[in-house]
């Protein structure tokens, strides 16, 4: 507050002169007028009307006049900060209208929309064939076992007899989960079940291991760095390479119907010896695009017959690795590929397809759960 003014006149406190008082009541109008909203109109009622503002410090300024001017002085005063007043109590109104009208289109339910249609989810084709492919040997007695993703090197590679330079075992194709010296992988293949059912279980052994695998492959159309495979793994008194064709020949006819040739061609795994391929009969063309003059095949590309997977008789080494009496024991084993059977059993061409997770690809496969 000013000292008593000397001349006893209002007119010369500078806060007080009408022009002055004129000029701060038409700021807080057109600052008023032009807040866009309820915080910018708080802003401003702060500015203009609050305890700082120009026409309150005017007002605390009549205080200090003669009381015969002070009565003049105050009423201008009181007109300007009326006027601010009423402007404000006007904007107010306006602005609160306004975001009430905003909320009310914001918030709106449309009560008509159908409450009981959401779309729900569905498990992936690949789980849903992984499981059937099982379920054919389930049906024959197998049961199914799991082991981890992550798994160490000695069950993925050593006690399935690979040896300590295989090329498989080298960064090129295996993830390492620290560092390479640490042997701890991410799964190569599903074959490590077997190692880990045979462990514990009692003999004798039938089982089935359906999982994930994992290689350092790039993902293309026909190759992915995360895949499934179907292990298989039968380990009792006297079982030969006949039991293991009949085996598949009974999943080849469980799975693409009865009346399909098998084949074995000869191969090599360390776990396995001896190793074959294992080959089944387009259940398309039933081998016929392969013949002279027949009609060509997109499912098995003319050739007559697809390529199922490995398998053969359980290395007697894999076998005394779990501690088995290889004198009394014998085994056999397979490995399919599980998006390779979706592939050419429903005619995917891209494996980019399978990963994408887009449902215009997962829906016409059924939405199972
Ligand atoms: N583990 C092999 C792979 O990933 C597949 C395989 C071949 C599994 C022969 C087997 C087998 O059990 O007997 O390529």
């Amino acid at each position: 507050m000013s000292a008593p003014n000397k001349s006893y006149d209002p007119v010369e406190v500078s806060a007080l002169q009408p022009a002055e008082l004129d000029k701060a009541r038409d700021a807080a109008i057109a600052a008023i007028a032009a807040a866009a909203d309820l915080d910018g109109l708080k802003a401003v009622r702060l500015a203009h009307a609050g305890d700082r503002s120009p026409l309150a410090l005017a007002n605390r300024e009549i205080g200090a006049l003669p009381p015969q001017a002070k009565a003049e002085a105050g009423k201008r005063v009181g007109a300007a900060r009326g006027a601010v007043a009423q402007a404000l109590k006007k904007r107010q109104a306006e602005l609160e209208e306004e975001r009430d009208q905003r909320v009310l289109v914001e918030e709106t339910v449309d009560v008509t929309l159908p409450w009981d249609r959401a779309p729900r989810g569905a498990r992936h084709p690949l789980t849903t064939l992984q499981e059937r492919m099982a379920d054919v040997f389930v049906a024959m007695g197998f049961e199914v076992a799991e082991g981890p993703e992550v798994e160490a090197g000695w069950f993925n590679f050593d006690a399935l007899n690979f040896k300590p330079d295989h090329p498989a075992r080298s960064m090129q194709d295996t993830f390492f989960v620290e560092s390479e010296e640490s042997d701890v992988v991410l799964r190569t293949h599903t074959s490590p079940v077997q190692i880990r059912s045979l462990l514990s279980r009692e003999l004798p052994v039938y089982v089935v291991a359906p999982g994930r695998t994992f290689r350092t492959d790039e993902l293309d159309a026909t190759h992915a760095p995360v895949f499934h495979q179907l292990e298989g793994l039968a380990v009792d008194e006297g079982l030969t390479m006949a039991d293991l064709r009949g085996a598949i020949d009974a999943f080849v006819t469980g799975m693409f119907g009865g009346g399909l040739k098998t084949r074995f061609r000869p191969s090599y795994f360390p776990f396995t010896e001896p190793s074959a391929e294992v080959d089944m009969q387009c259940f398309v063309c039933h081998g016929a695009s392969a013949e002279p003059g027949g009609e060509p095949c997109r499912t098995c590309s003319s050739e007559g017959w697809i390529e199922l997977g490995g398998c053969g008789m359980v290395n007697p080494r894999v076998l005394v690795a779990c501690g088995i009496d290889t004198g009394r024991y014998s085994g056999w084993a397979f490995g399919l590929g599980v998006e390779r059977t979706l592939m050419f059993r429903h005619g995917v061409e891209d494996m980019h397809d399978m990963v994408e997770g887009d449902v215009r690809f997962t829906l016409p496969f059924g939405m199972e759960i």
